[in-house]
């Protein structure tokens, strides 16, 4: 299975860093496809943990190369602190590649990012700030910048004096300090020098790879239900998490995928404003953030926490071409009485299966549950799912249902070795459930 790609099923968060750490002793390339420092992945390796927000999580293994590809758009300070961060920690960063068609987030992204959101008011998106909104924008305006600009004056002196001339206009509307063209420019070479061992066609190294038959893995950030295209518009992120945005981003048609892996927590977080129709406002969502420590990885946000909902689990398995879904945090869930299950929702009195393209209408959305009860005991140390309480084996089974799709790995902690790892197949063309 060369080409596996793996993507966050709900509003991200669901541990993506984990799944790709641990398939990671079997590939030989890790590309991450979208978003920017947006993302924040936490790898525990040992009692050692560690944050990353550019470079993939295979990063840690000597053997990977580790690519940041097309799709992301990436701010040149936070990548040389991560590296800076990784050498000072004995990882050997020469094998990350940065791709030269990579956007480059700009000062003035993040200044028109958090101006914006302040002149939204009450209907700001709740971005992490990191200029990610205005860098797809200006892509998409043919105004960016890319990676390989930095290291080529004359055309980073032109582009940037280019772009200034309404981003100045904007940012002094919303009464933000302005820029100036020569600064940034004498930031961007820095910048570029800084990065140029790094800078790629990250396509080829993904596409060599595939022809020599390595096993590439695709790792995409924040998850399906922020996605610019299928998620509660507009708060979302401007990128697709989605297991297409991995062609996109990372160099590689679809064909090329043999497997995709949906990664979800056994409950539902969301950062930001917007629609969570199964948002906990008491005393047990409150357990479950303390237990899961669901804080924001980049901002420190304490996370919205609510029941694990189906409706959109099974557009996810859709829009993704799941072929095998990791269920994360089951631990968390341990000692809760009744655990509740969104089944379908109530929208203006009718009843809703389906994920509804309408940002308004899921705003109207009710969950209808199911109640199942739940188990006393730790499961810290369960390594398989006949050992799990007879209640956790039926939670996962009914989540299991609900995506059509087999579980192949539950989390029942943070480590690496907390994992149960069920009989697993290569996916392709496989039907029905895991044994
Ligand atoms: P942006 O990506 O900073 O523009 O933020 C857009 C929306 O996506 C906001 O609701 C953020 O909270 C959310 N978001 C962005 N990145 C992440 C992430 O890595 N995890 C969870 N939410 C995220």
């Amino acid at each position: 299975m060369p080409a596996t790609v793996i993507v966050g099923l709900q509003w991200g968060d669901e541990g993506k860093g984990k799944t790709t750490d641990f398939l990671a002793e079997q590939v030989a390339v890790v590309v991450r496809y979208q978003g920017g420092d947006n993302a924040g992945h936490t790898v525990v390796v040992g009692d050692e943990t560690v944050k990353l927000q550019l470079c993939p999580s295979g990063v840690l293994y000597p053997h990977i190369t580790s690519v940041i590809g097309n799709g992301v758009v990436v701010n040149p300070a936070t990548l040389i602190r991560e590296l800076d961060m990784l050498m000072a920690r004995g990882v050997d960063v020469s094998k990350v590649r940065v791709s030269r068609s990579a956007h480059v987030i700009m000062p003035y992204h993040v200044a028109l990012d958090k101006g914006n959101e302040t002149r939204l008011a009450d209907a700001k998106v709740g971005t992490t700030g990191r200029g990610i909104g205005p860098t797809y924008g200006d892509r998409a305006w043919r105004l960016g910048l890319r990676m390989e600009d930095l290291v080529d004056e004359p055309t980073l002196r032109e582009r940037i004096t280019r772009s200034l001339v309404d981003k100045n206009l904007l940012l002094a509307a919303m009464g933000v300090d302005t820029f100036e063209v020569e600064p940034l420019v004498a930031q961007g070479l820095a910048w570029g020098e800084r990065l140029r061992p790094h800078l790629d066609d990250s396509t080829w190294i993904v596409q060599d790879a595939l022809r020599r038959g390595d096993h590439v893995l695709l790792e995409g950030a924040q998850g399906t239900l922020l996605d610019l295209d299928h998620g509660s518009y507009p708060f979302v992120t401007s990128s697709n998490p989605v297991a297409g945005g991995a062609c996109t981003g990372g160099g590689i048609g679809p064909l090329q995928v043999d497997e995709v892996i949906g990664v979800m927590k056994a409950y539902s977080t969301r950062v930001g404003s917007g629609p969570f129709p199964t948002e906990l406002f008491d005393e047990v969502g409150k357990g479950i953030a303390e237990r899961g420590r669901e804080f924001g990885t980049v901002t420190g946000r304490p996370r919205r926490v609510g029941w694990f909902d189906t409706v959109p689990l099974r557009y996810a398995v859709a829009v993704n071409s799941n072929s095998a879904i990791v269920l994360n945090k089951l631990d968390i869930l341990s000692g809760i009485e009744t655990i509740k299950v969104c089944v379908a929702y109530e929208i203006d009195g009718k009843r809703v299966d389906v994920w509804p393209s309408s940002g308004a209408a899921l705003s109207r959305a009710t969950p209808i549950y199911e109640d199942f009860p739940g188990w006393e005991e730790p499961i810290h140390n369960v390594r398989s799912l006949a050992d799990l309480p007879e209640n956790a084996r039926r939670y996962v089974t009914a989540l299991e249902e609900h995506a059509a799709v087999p579980i192949v790995f539950v989390s029942v902690g943070s480590e690496r070795t907390q994992t149960i790892e069920r009989a697993w197949r290569p996916m392709r063309h496989r039907s029905g459930l895991g044994a």
